[in-house]
């Protein structure tokens, strides 16, 4: 899947471009059932929150077949092999749970914050791909942007190794309000939260600031997050483990398109 110019210039202005059922139902149905497999395991990649509800599932791209295609499909790994101009590799894989009551707060940040400062890498040049599960509401913890924030570079941040079950780079209120205050049309908010069924894809810069509210519904909202690195612009510290900062720069190869509905149509007959 390649992107067109229009995209292209929204995502350069705005920070983000949103594709509303990018994968089928058949596709995201067995990415679903999966994902709660994992959920329910018992390994190190899964992390929890405070309440023992999960939280991430770490690198299942690396064990599992259903997300090894994913984070191996054109419709995501194309559009940014045009954008950097060069081949792409897996830095960070995660299943973002966001569990119905339970799903805590992601705090405000910027993705690029953390690689910079924890995996030293040299440039924002890499950046988050989210794909639904679930379909997100304004109501079950969406991901919230803040447009255009993107242009401002690496903001300064504090590591809240506490409030969450995560240790995150996080940005103060007094920058966050600023941002919004830029961001705003006039009379409008500067802040948007892109919400869609499942099988949406969310693309957007890693220096772009975004957050996510506590999920106190009976809905959970997990999301795919496939973070994908020009291969030229590698990490070059190894304080994260390996199954959180990958440290394989072998460029992606894309499997075909319909590579994860072949694999969802076996998986279904295998079940039956
Ligand atoms: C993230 O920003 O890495 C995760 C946010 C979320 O899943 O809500
Ligand atoms: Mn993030």
């Amino acid at each position: 899947m390649k992107l067109t110019a229009e995209q292209i210039k929204t995502f350069d202005e705005q920070g983000y471009v949103f594709f509303p059922n990018c994968f089928a139902d058949e596709e995201v149905a067995v990415l679903r059932s999966e994902a709660d497999k994992i959920f329910r395991s018992n390994r190190q990649e899964v992390w929890r929150e405070k309440t023992g509800a999960p939280r991430t599932a770490f690198a299942a791209h690396t064990y599992n077949e259903a997300f090894r295609l994913m984070a191996h499909h054109p419709r995501l790994v194309e559009p940014l092999q045009q954008l950097f101009g060069e081949g792409v590799y897996v830095h960070q894989f995660k299943i973002n749970a966001k569990a119905a009551f339970e799903g805590d707060v992601w705090q405000w940040h910027q993705d690029y914050g953390t690689w910079a400062r924890d995996d030293g890498m040299p440039e924002p040049r890499a950046m988050n791909i989210s794909i639904f599960l679930d379909e997100v509401l304004p109501i079950n913890g969406p991901l919230m942007l803040i447009p255009k924030s993107h242009k401002y570079g690496t903001l300064a941040a504090g590591h809240d190794t506490s409030t969450t079950s995560y240790p995150l780079w996080t940005l103060d209120p007094e920058t966050v309000t600023r941002l919004c205050a830029q961001a705003a049309p006039p009379g409008g908010v500067g802040i948007v939260a892109p919400t869609g069924k499942p099988g949406s894809v969310l693309m957007f810069h890693g220096n772009l600031v975004h957050a996510s509210p506590p999920n106190i519904t009976p809905y959970p909202r997990k999301i795919v997050y496939l973070t994908l690195c020009a291969v030229s612009n590698h990490i070059t510290k190894f304080t994260r483990p390996e199954w959180i900062a990958h440290r394989d720069f072998t460029p992606i190869v894309p499997v075909e398109d319909d590579a994860l509905i072949a694999h969802a149509r076996a998986h279904r007959v295998a079940a039956e």
